[in-house]
């Protein structure tokens, strides 16, 4: 039987599996996507490029990159009847509960849903990568009664995006912002969402179930949802001059401060000192220099008073809202992201399954004597 001595609880430090996809080590504070360093990649490739090296295990040339872009490019529209599925959803929705329903109706239009193979499965993520920011885009306008905006194939991920969502061609320094957050959130080993779906993928589920159970994971708060809790927060703070008591007494009450803390990183998140550097150089292109100082106050704070630092959630927040991104939008941005490293994970667990089925303790009560029914009280 088990016993309380092998139970982790949240499963800290618990090894659920083997994979080539990315190591996180929170040692050195450093994120490798299938080899490569991500501050490299943040910096020298685009989130089309680190797409196709989680995919496919490589880094792309340039015809296998023109031909992946190609592919996406042209997979951006979704059928005309989940768009009036989409419409029909309630305007209280929401986005997130929008992104899940409208994947989980994809897999109905798919005629190779249950088809797991390599290929198919590859297939499928292309095709869902291109499609999600459709999906958040037509669920937002729709929401917001504005027309809906047809995708344009020439464009790349994030600027299609931007476009997708205000049906003006986006500012290059905008797409180049969005890029770099769509590659730093694009994998993160076994965190929540990416654990459900590979959870999922291990009973061989089909691909779409197991993205819905993903979405489903990273919607809470803990994990894909701190990006908006922490721009509220900023939000709500107000100012620089504001910060530093806010966050004592938010501490003092035993309130969770948003984007901070992580299970693996206890030195800091690989990923936070560029979103940072992305923060205070838009805040100064933008005249908005007060989020990344309040920033850098609460940030000072948390680590004087907990030992806490920002987890990549916490730049990014002040990130999308000078983009002037809608907040209700932020988790489902890193959902059209990080279905890239979940994809890489279903396919990596079909390839080497063995159905995931971990063991508990029970502490319920035992050998009860059954009373029938018209003896209850
Ligand atoms: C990320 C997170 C879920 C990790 O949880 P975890 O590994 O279980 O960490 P713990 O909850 O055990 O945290 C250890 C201690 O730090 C405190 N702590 C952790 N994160 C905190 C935060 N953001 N604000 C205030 N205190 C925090 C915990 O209350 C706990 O204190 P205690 O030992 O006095 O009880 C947690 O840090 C958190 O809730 N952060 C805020 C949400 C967030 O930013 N999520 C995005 C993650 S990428």
């Amino acid at each position: 039987m088990p016993d309380e001595k092998s139970y982790s609880p949240g499963l800290e430090g618990v090894v659920a599996g083997i994979s080539s996809v990315s190591e996180v080590d929170p040692e050195k504070s450093m994120l490798i996507y299938r080899g490569y360093d991500v501050h490299e990649l943040a910096e020298r490739a685009t989130y089309e490029e680190v797409v196709y090296l989680l995919l496919m295990g490589k880094l792309p040339n340039r015809k296998e990159l023109s031909e992946f872009t190609g592919f996406i490019g042209h997979e951006r529209h979704i059928p005309g009847d989940l768009m009036d599925m989409i419409q029909a959803y309630p305007d209280t929705a929401h986005p997130m509960d929008a992104l899940r329903s409208a994947v989980s109706a994809l897999g109905l239009y798919d005629k190779t849903t249950s088809d797991l193979s390599h290929n198919a499965t590859v297939e499928k993520a292309m095709k869902l990568i291109a499609k999600i920011p459709t999906i958040i885009a037509a669920s937002h306008r729709f929401r917001a009664d504005l027309d809906v905006v047809d995708p344009d194939p020439r464009m790349t991920c994030a600027e299609s995006f931007l476009h997708l969502l205000t049906g003006k061609k986006p500012d290059p320094l905008a797409v180049r912002a969005l890029d770099v957050s769509l590659v730093l959130y694009a994998e993160h080993s076994f965190n929540a969402s990416t654990f459900a779906a590979r959870v999922t993928a291990s009973t061989l589920s089909d691909y779409y179930s197991s993205i819905v159970s993903a979405i489903g994971t990273l919607k809470g708060p803990l994990h894909g949802g701190a990006n908006e809790e922490a721009i509220k927060m900023m939000l709500e703070i107000g100012s620089p001059a504001k910060a530093e008591a806010w966050t004592l007494e938010a501490l003092a009450k035993k309130r969770l401060i948003m984007g901070f803390g992580h299970r693996v990183y206890k030195k800091g998140d690989s990923r936070v000192p560029i979103m940072r550097k992305l923060g205070q150089e838009l805040g100064e292109k933008l005249n908005q220099p007060q989020w990344h100082q309040m920033a850098q106050i609460i940030e000072e704070v948390m680590w004087r008073e907990k030992k806490l630092p920002p987890n990549v959630d916490f730049p990014c927040g002040y990130v999308y809202y000078m983009l002037k991104l809608p907040i209700p939008l932020y988790t489902p941005i890193f959902a059209a992201s990080r279905v890239a490293g979940w994809s890489a994970h279903i396919i990596e667990q079909y390839e080497h399954n063995r159905i995931m089925r971990p063991t508990n303790i029970y502490n319920g009560p035992k050998e009860v004597t059954f009373t029938p029914l018209e003896q209850r009280p």
